[in-house]
C-alpha cells in the first residue's frame, strides 16, 4: 500500500505515558504496554487505530475491562481498531507475545550473537506492541525489562535507571525512566551479557554525564576510538552549536547483526559493531573516519531528530540531511576540510546522482513511499545535507547558526516539518530565500550551463547561467531552483582577484568597499541568469562553484588550458581537486570512444605532466595529493554516456592507471619510501594522510605487475603493522590475479579468521575483483563457512561487493544478473530491507545496450513474480521495471 504526504492527517489521539514491560524468554517474550491515552480534540469520539505486525494478541483492556473482539475492538494483519472508545481519557493495556529468537528481519525486537536489542525506526515498533507507531505521537516511556539473570546480566533502555533487583527463579529486573517525550521509534531495550567501557564527561554547565559503551567482554578494548569520538563530539556540539546533553547517562551498544550503521533511540544508541569497534591491527584509517562520523552522527540526533522530530516520514531529511551536515562539518573540523568535502561530495557524485538519474529518483522530501525503510537514501541523506549546506552558504556562519537556535527554540518537543526549518533561517535572518523550498520538492539533479565573456574596454567579466532540471518519474516539468554559485576570479598569476561590484537582474550590488573580498555567492535563482563584475582589469578564470556550493553538474566553457590553471592555481582547494577531475573525466570519455572504435589508445602528455606536477608538490596536503591523482570511478563515466558500456570504461581506466604508473614510476616509487610508517599506529590527519598518499601509490606500482614491483609491494604486505597498511598492499596485489595473490589471501584469511570483521574485508575485496568470471569464486565464497547470508555486513560485503565491479556484475553473458537475482529471492525471505538494499543494483538496467537490458530486465522480473516476495523488495523492483 503507497502511503502519500498529501494524504497527512494529525492523530486523533495522544498519547500521554506510556509503562512497557518485558518479558524476556528463550522461547517466547510477553510485552505489556499501558497507555494513558486522550483525544487531541476534546469530545471528539472516532475508532482509535493501532498498528501491529508479527503480534499474538494476549489480552485488551479498556480502564481496566477487558474488550470483546469484533464488538469492542477489530483486529486485521496489521491494525487492532478500538471502535469506540470511551470519550475523554482512557488507560489502554495491551498484553501482547512475540518471538525475538525467530526474528530475521532485525526490525522490532531481535536476538543477535546472544543480546536481545531493537530496533524501530521507521516502523519497527509495531512488532513489539500494538501501537499508533509514527512519529508525530510523542510519550513519555517508563520501561520494566525481566530476564533470566545469568543469561542476560546487563538490562538496559532509554533514560534513567531508577530501580533493579532480583525475582525469583534465576530472574531479574530492571526499571527504566525516560523524562523526555519521544515517539515510538526511539524506544531501545538491549539485554545480554556485556561489559562496558566507563569514562565520563563534564558538560558547559558542569554536569557529570556518565558514558558506557557496551560489548561483549572479548570487544572492549576495541571500543577506545569510539570513545574518544564520542567525548569529541559531546564537545563539538557544544562549541559549534551551544547544545549540551540533557541526561546524566549515555549508553552506546555494538551489536553484530543490524541492517544499518546504527540508530540514535535517546540515550541508548545502538550501532552496527563495524562502527564500533576498531585497533589499528584490525580497523582502517577508513574505519577509523567511519567510526568518528557515525559515532558524531548518532550523537548530534539527541538534538536534530530526538529534541525536535519528525511529524511524518516523508520529513525524515529534516534529522538525517540535518545530521548529516552535523557530522561532516565535525569530521571536518576534527580532521582536513577539504579533503573530507572531497570525499563528501564523491559520495554524492557516485551513489546519489545515479539515483538522482534513474527510476527510484525522489526528492528530498519524498511524495509517496510503499516502504518507508526504502527511502533511507544517499537523497535523503547526503543530497538532504547539501541543501541544509546551501542555507549556510546563503546565511553565512552567523546566520546560519542564529537560524539553528531559533528553530530550538520554537520546535523543542515537537514533531515538526521541513517548512518549520525553512521558516527558522528565514525568520532569523529577516532573509527571503524565494524558491528555495523547491529543493525539497523537485527531484533530479539540476543541470547548469556557464558561458564567461570579458570585455577589455568596460573591465567587465560576465558570467551567463542557464538551468535545466531534468525529468523524472512521476515529475515530467520542473520550475528553476535556487541555486546559490560561490565564485572567485583568478589573474594571469593565479592571483586571487578583488571582488569588488556586481551587477545581477537589472540591480548593482556593492561586494566589497573595505577589506578585500575573493570569493562571493551568485544567487541564481531563474531559468536564465546574467552576472556581471565590474573593475576587473584583465580577462580572469573563473572558479566557479566553489566548495561545491551547489549540488548540482555544472557545464562550463572552461578549457583545458583554464582547468589546468585552476588545478595548479586555485586557492580553494576543492576547486583544485575538481579541475584535475574534469580534466580526467574529458580524457577518460574521450578514450572510451576510442576505444569503442578500435583505435589504438593514447595518453595526453600534458595530463601526465599535471599529475606529475600534483605528486611531487611538497607543499600540498598528502591526503589530497591521494585524492588528486586518483581517476574518477567507472561509474560516473558510465553515467556520462548516452549508452553506458562497462568493459570499454574499464579498459580505459586501467589503460590510464598502467599508463600513469609506467611514466610516473619514479615519482610513485618516492612516495612509497618517503610515506612509510615512523612508529606506531597514530590517528590523526597528518598521519592518515601519508598512508594514503603511500597506499595510492602502491595500487598504480602493482598495476604494472612487474616482478621486482610485486615484490615491494609483497614485502609492504608483510611489514604492514596496521590494517591501514596491510590491507592496502594486499589489494594493490589482488589486482593481479595468480599465485601471489592466492597465497596472500590465504595468508591473510589465516591470520584473521577468527576476527569477523577483518574476515567481512577480504569477503569484500574478492568480491569486488574485476576478473574475468569472478562471479563463480563470488558464487564459491557463498558457501565459506565464515559467510552467513543472515548477517547483514557479510551480505554487504560480499553481495554488495560483487555489485560494486561493473565488468563483472554487467557482464554480457548475464551471470552477473543471475546470480543476483537468485540472491534477491532467497534473501528477501530472511531480511527484506537487506533484499531490497541488494536489489537496487538491478534500478539502472535501462542505462546499458539492448541485450544487456533484456537479461536485467528477465531477472526483474523474476524478482516481482517470486512468491511471498516483501513489499520492500517490491517496491524498488516494480519501480525499476516501469520506469
Ligand atoms: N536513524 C538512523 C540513522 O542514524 C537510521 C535508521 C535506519 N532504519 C531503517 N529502517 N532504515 O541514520
Ligand atoms: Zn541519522
Amino acid at each position: 500500500k503507497e502511503v502519500f504526504l498529501k494524504d497527512y492527517k494529525k492523530p486523533d489521539y495522544l498519547f500521554e505515558s506510556v509503562d512497557l514491560k518485558f518479558q524476556l524468554g528463550e522461547d517466547k517474550t510477553i510485552v505489556s504496554s499501558n497507555i494513558a491515552v486522550y483525544p487531541r480534540e476534546e469530545g471528539a469520539s472516532s475508532p482509535l487505530v493501532l498498528n501491529g505486525s508479527d503480534l499474538k494478541l494476549l489480552s485488551i483492556k479498556v480502564d481496566g475491562k477487558d474488550l470483546k473482539m469484533s464488538e469492542d475492538y477489530k483486529l486485521d494483519l496489521r491494525h487492532l481498531t478500538l471502535v469506540s472508545p470511551p470519550n475523554g481519557a482512557f488507560k489502554l493495556e495491551i498484553v501482547t507475545e512475540i518471538d525475538p529468537i525467530h526474528n530475521t528481519s532485525l526490525e522490532g525486537l531481535y536476538k543477535s550473537s546472544g543480546v536481545f536489542c531493537t530496533q524501530c525506526e521507521a516502523e519497527g515498533f509495531r512488532k513489539i506492541t500494538f501501537y499508533q507507531d509514527r512519529p508525530d505521537v510523542m510519550a513519555k516511556y517508563t520501561c520494566r525489562i525481566e530476564a533470566n539473570k545469568e543469561k542476560y546480566p546487563v538490562l538496559l533502555s532509554n533514560g534513567n535507571l531508577i530501580e533493579r533487583g532480583d525475582l525469583e527463579d534465576g530472574q531479574h529486573y530492571a526499571l527504566w525512566e525516560d523524562p523526555y517525550k519521544k515517539p515510538s521509534y526511539l524506544f531501545a531495550l538491549v539485554a545480554g551479557q556485556l561489559e562496558s567501557r566507563d569514562d565520563s564527561f563534564v558538560t558547559c554547565s558542569g554536569r557529570k554525564v556518565a558514558l558506557r559503551i557496551w560489548t561483549p567482554a572479548q570487544d572492549v578494548p576495541k571500543t577506545g576510538h569510539a570513545m574518544y569520538s564520542l567525548k569529541a563530539a559531546m564537545k563539538w556540539d557544544e562549541e559549534v552549536f551551544g547544545l549540551e546533553y540533557d541526561l546524566d547517562l549515555f549508553n552506546i551498544v555494538a551489536v553484530p547483526d543490524f541492517n544499518m550503521g546504527a540508530m540514535e533511540n535517546k540515550s541508548l544508541n545502538i550501532f552496527n559493531s563495524k562502527l564500533v569497534l576498531a585497533s589499528p591491527e584490525t580497523a582502517s584509517d577508513g574505519d577509523y573516519a567511519s567510526i568518528l562520523g557515525v559515532i558524531g552522527h548518532e550523537y548530534f540526533h539527541n538534538w536534530t531528530g530526538n529534541r525536535v522530530t519528525c511529524r511524518d516520514w516523508f520529513q525524515l531529511s529534516l534529522k538525517e540531511g540535518l545530521t548529516v551536515f552535523r557530522d561532516q562539518e565535525f569530521s571536518s573540523d576534527m580532521g582536513c576540510r577539504p579533503v573530507k568535502r572531497i570525499a563528501d561530495v564523491s559520495k554524492l557524485r557516485n551513489y546519489q546522482f545515479p539515483q538522482d538519474a534513474g527510476p527510484m529518483a525522489h526528492p528530498v522530501r519524498p511524495h509517496s513511499y510503499i516502504k518507508m525503510d526504502n527511502f533511507y537514501t544517499v537523497t535523503v541523506y547526503e543530497k538532504g545535507a547539501e541543501v541544509v549546506r546551501m542555507y549556510k552558504t546563503l546565511l553565512g556562519a552567523t546566520g546560519f547558526r542564529k537560524g539553528m537556535d531559533l528553530y530550538f527554540q520554537r520546535h523543542d518537543g515537537q514533531a515538526v516539518t521541513c517548512e518549520d526549518f525553512y521558516a527558522a533561517m528565514c525568520n532569523a535572518n529577516g532573509a527571503d530565500l524565494a524558491n528555495f523550498l523547491q529543493w525539497y520538492s523537485q527531484a533530479g539533479t539540476p543541470c547548469v550551463k556557464v558561458v564567461s565573456s570579458y570585455n577589455a574596454e568596460a573591465k567587465t567579466f560576465t558570467l551567463k547561467f542557464s538551468q535545466e532540471v531534468p525529468p523524472t518519474p512521476g515529475q515530467p516539468v520542473k520550475e528553476p531552483m535556487f541555486i546559490p554559485v560561490a565564485v572567485g576570479l583568478l589573474d594571469s598569476t593565479g592571483k586571487e582577484m578583488p571582488l569588488s561590484s556586481l551587477y545581477s537582474n537589472g540591480v548593482q550590488k556593492t561586494i566589497s568597499s573595505g577589506e578585500p573580498v575573493y570569493t562571493t555567492v551568485l544567487h541564481f535563482n531563474k531559468k536564465e541568469g546574467e552576472f556581471v563584475f565590474s573593475n576587473i582589469p584583465e580577462r580572469p578564470v573563473p572558479s566557479l562553484l566553489r566548495g561545491y556550493s551547489a549540488p548540482i553538474r555544472l557545464d562550463s566553457d572552461l578549457t583545458d588550458a583554464d582547468l589546468f590553471f585552476l588545478l595548479a592555481h586555485d586557492s580553494d582547494e576543492f576547486n583544485r581537486w575538481e579541475a584535475g577531475q574534469l580534466l580526467s573525466r574529458k580524457l577518460m570519455l574521450s578514450l572510451v570512444s576510442d576505444f569503442q572504435q578500435q583505435k589504438p589508445l593514447a595518453l595526453n602528455p600534458s595530463f601526465v605532466d599535471g599529475i606529475r606536477s600534483i605528486l611531487s608538490n611538497t607543499t600540498l596536503d598528502k591526503e589530497f595529493i591521494s585524492k588528486a591523482i586518483t581517476l574518477p570511478g567507472e561509474g560516473e563515466i558510465m553515467d556520462m554516456m548516452p549508452v553506458a558500456d562497462p568493459d570499454a570504461v574499464h579498459a580505459v581506466r586501467i589503460f590510464i592507471r598502467k599508463e600513469l604508473a609506467l611514466q610516473l614510476k619514479q615519482e610513485l616509487l618516492a612516495a612509497v619510501t618517503n610515506n612509510r610508517s615512523p612508529g606506531p599506529y597514530v590517528f590523526d590527519h597528518e598521519n592518515m594522510a601519508r598512508r594514503a598518499l603511500k597506499n595510492t601509490a602502491l595500487v598504480y606500482l602493482a598495476t604494472l605487475n612487474e616482478p621486482d614491483l610485486t615484490q615491494l609491494v609483497l614485502s609492504e604486505y608483510k611489514s604492514a603493522s596496521n590494517m591501514t597498511e596491510q590491507f592496502a598492499a594486499m589489494a594493490a596485489l589482488a589486482q593481479n590475479p595468480g599465485q601471489v595473490c592466492d597465497e596472500v589471501l590465504a595468508d591473510f584469511y589465516n591470520k584473521w579468521q577468527h576476527d569477523y570483521l577483518v574476515v567481512n574485508k577480504w569477503f569484500a575485496l574478492q568480491a569486488m575483483s574485476d576478473a574475468p568470471g569472478n562471479v563463480e569464486n563470488v558464487r564459491k565464497l557463498l558457501n565459506h563457512p565464515a559467510f552467513d547470508m543472515r548477517n547483514p555486513n557479510k551480505v554487504y560485503s560480499l553481495i554488495g561487493g560483487f555489485c560494486g565491479s561493473p565488468v563483472n556484475f554487467h557482464a554480457k553473458d548475464g551471470s552477473g544478473y543471475k546470480f543476483l537475482g537468485e540472491v534477491v529471492v532467497q534473501l528477501d525471505k530472511i531480511n527484506p530491507q537487506v533484499a531490497s538494499r541488494m536489489v537496487s543494483a538491478f534500478s539502472r538496467w535501462k542505462r546499458y545496450d539492448e541485450d544487456r537490458q533484456a537479461l536485467a530486465k528477465a531477472q526483474l522480473e523474476m524478482i516481482v513474480s517470486a512468491n511471498g516476495l516483501s513489499e520492500n523488495v517490491y517496491e524498488i523492483a516494480s519501480k525499476s521495471l516501469a520506469a
